[in-house]
């Protein structure tokens, strides 16, 4: 196998396929160190107490730093509240959530540094803890964003990806803010920890894609159990694990369910099951070799976090992480 780095000594893995697209990021790990020197501690122990509470928070405050990024880049927007918000969006709507978490960090972190820390790199920093709180590998948070002004509920339903897409309609969506395939497969191995709805899945269930039987590709064994968590007369929000080995761990599980039939969401199991080569090499690749997923997840998560940041005197600095500064 041969392998490079490509930036930053992370090490990545297939060479053919590195584009190396992203510019060098304005955003500093040190931003803060004078206008907020305790602001990682802050973070960190707000986001501790939320897992402490519920341990799903940290899944759900990964994906809040997803969907904030692939909207307007990463600027808080899927933080403001309004009808017109991001909130309401189709992938956020009913799922999207731990909005008042994000709250409770950005009230202790102005109790001590009033107004120099946006919201969206508040989301940035709980993303990282709460990946390494749950057994991950950790990684030096890039830091400096400032708060977008407006949300885009247009944006969030045409740019966010969609559990019934296709795969290369996915790496599409990806390329559009700038992530290449590995981004694809190792910030998909997100879904090693989390819940989604059964609306999510279901069509995979019964009747899937008009053949009159269950998506093929998906073990048996699971088709029953969640034909019995997710019956067609369901309203479709009753939730499951996205990873039904290691539910809460952040480990490379994810990928070995894939190469066992079983992903709970379709585009998951695509990325083994399609016949698109190159992410199948990848999910191989991850499920036999737990520090590259850990390596490469890490470096994606950084890519993602340098998606359109806004710095300089773009935006503001939201004192609310709902609202914007009147
Ligand atoms: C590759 C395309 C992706 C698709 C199609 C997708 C789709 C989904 C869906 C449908 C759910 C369940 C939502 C619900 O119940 O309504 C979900 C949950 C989740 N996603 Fe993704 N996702 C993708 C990529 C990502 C990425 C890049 C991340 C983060 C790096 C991520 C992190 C998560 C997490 C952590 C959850 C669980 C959230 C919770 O339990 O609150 N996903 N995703
Ligand atoms: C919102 O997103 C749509 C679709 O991506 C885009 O066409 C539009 O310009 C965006 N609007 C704003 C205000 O950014
Ligand atoms: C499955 O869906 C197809 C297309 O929607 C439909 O024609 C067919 O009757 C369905 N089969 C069953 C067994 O429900
Ligand atoms: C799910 O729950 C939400 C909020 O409780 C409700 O508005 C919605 O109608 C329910 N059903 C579906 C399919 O989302
Ligand atoms: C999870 O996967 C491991 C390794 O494939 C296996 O040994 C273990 O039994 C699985 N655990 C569950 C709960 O499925
Ligand atoms: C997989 O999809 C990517 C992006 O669409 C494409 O560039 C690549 O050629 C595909 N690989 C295979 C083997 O189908």
């Amino acid at each position: 196998m041969k392998r490079s780095s490509c930036y930053n000594g992370y090490s990545l893995f297939l060479t053919t396929l590195m584009l190396c697209v992203v510019a060098r990021s304005q955003l500093t790990t040190d931003f803060y160190s004078t206008t907020c020197p305790n602001l990682l501690q802050i973070v960190r122990r707000e986001v501790q107490k939320a897992i402490k509470f519920e341990t799903r928070m940290a899944a759900s405050l990964i994906r809040l730093h997803f969907h904030d990024c692939f909207v307007n880049g990463c600027d808080a927007s899927v933080l403001l509240d309004g009808n017109d918000g991001e909130k309401f969006a189709l992938p956020n709507i009913n799922s999207a959530r731990g909005f008042e978490v994000v709250d409770a960090i950005k009230t202790a972190v102005e109790s001590q540094c009033s107004g120099v820390v946006s919201c969206a790199d508040i989301l940035a920093i709980a993303a990282r803890d709460s990946v390494l709180l749950s057994g991950g590998k950790s990684w030096r948070v890039l830091l400096g964003r400032r708060d977008g002004l407006v949300a885009n509920q247009t944006g969030a339903n045409a740019k966010l990806p969609s559990p019934f897409e296709d795969v290369d309609t996915i790496i599409n969506k990806f390329a559009a803010v700038g992530l290449n395939i590995i981004d694809v497969v190792a910030l998909s191995g997100a879904h090693t920890i989390g819940q989604a709805r059964c609306a999510t899945f279901n069509n995979r269930l019964f009747n899937f894609s008009g053949t009159g039987a269950p998506d093929s590709t998906m073990e048996s064994s699971m088709v029953s159990d969640l034909q019995n968590l997710c019956p067609l007369t369901d309203d479709g929000n009753k939730t499951t694990a996205l990873d039904r080995n290691s539910t809460d761990l952040f480990d490379n599980h994810y990928f070995q369910n894939l190469l066992n039939s079983k992903g709970l969401l379709s585009s998951d199991q695509e990325l083994f099951s399609s016949t698109n080569l190159t992410t199948k090499v990848l999910v191989q690749a991850y499920s036999a070799n737990q520090n590259l997923f850990l390596n490469d997840f890490a470096n994606s998560m950084i890519r993602m976090g340098n998606i359109s940041p806004l710095t300089g005197s773009s935006g503001e600095i939201r004192k609310k992480c709902s609202v914007v500064n009147s």
